[in-house]
């Protein structure tokens, strides 16, 4: 065997060898189980999430002044828990029945749906229809002089 036909094989081998490897590259690679992922099978809620990140919506004052406390994005409310005053509970503010954004009836101590009257609890829970769902709901604290919630 002269030497180019030995250096020609040694080529095509060296390039057989990657061409696996190559292809493993190229594939999309998946998540083995996506099902546990947490954004796809917590229910509703991210209410239980080990850690998060935690974001200011406004101050302690500004919660005990106005009753409630609403994200700049207007997607998410913070109340204090009627039962407990001690703590906080936030949900998202988009009705579960047809979208539209929920309001807090401190009087009522309730959200109340402007669209078709659907009621929630501050925890989320329906309290009336049309609304079949909850609103979904975060996991909200006090850290010094601010709320702050994970969502
Ligand atoms: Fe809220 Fe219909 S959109 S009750």
């Amino acid at each position: 065997m002269d030497r180019r036909k030995l250096l020609s094989w040694f080529g095509l081998g060296w390039l057989v060898s990657l061409l696996p490897s190559s292809l493993l590259g190229c594939s999309e690679s998946t998540p083995s189980n996506t099902s546990s992922s947490p954004a796809k099978s917590a229910p509703e809620s991210v209410a239980a999430a080990p850690s998060g990140n935690f974001k200011a919506i406004g101050t302690v004052a500004q919660l005990d002044k106005d009753g409630s406390l609403v994200s700049s994005d207007k997607k998410i409310a913070v109340v204090r828990d009627p039962k407990d005053k001690t703590k906080l509970l936030a949900v998202n503010t988009t009705c579960t029945h047809n979208n539209c954004a929920v309001l807090w009836k401190s009087d009522k101590k309730q959200y109340v749906c402007p669209c078709h009257d659907a009621e929630f609890a501050a925890d989320g829970a329906v309290i009336a229809g049309p609304a079949k769902k909850p609103l979904p709901t975060y996991a909200a604290k006090i850290d010094k002089d601010q709320v702050v919630v994970s969502a």
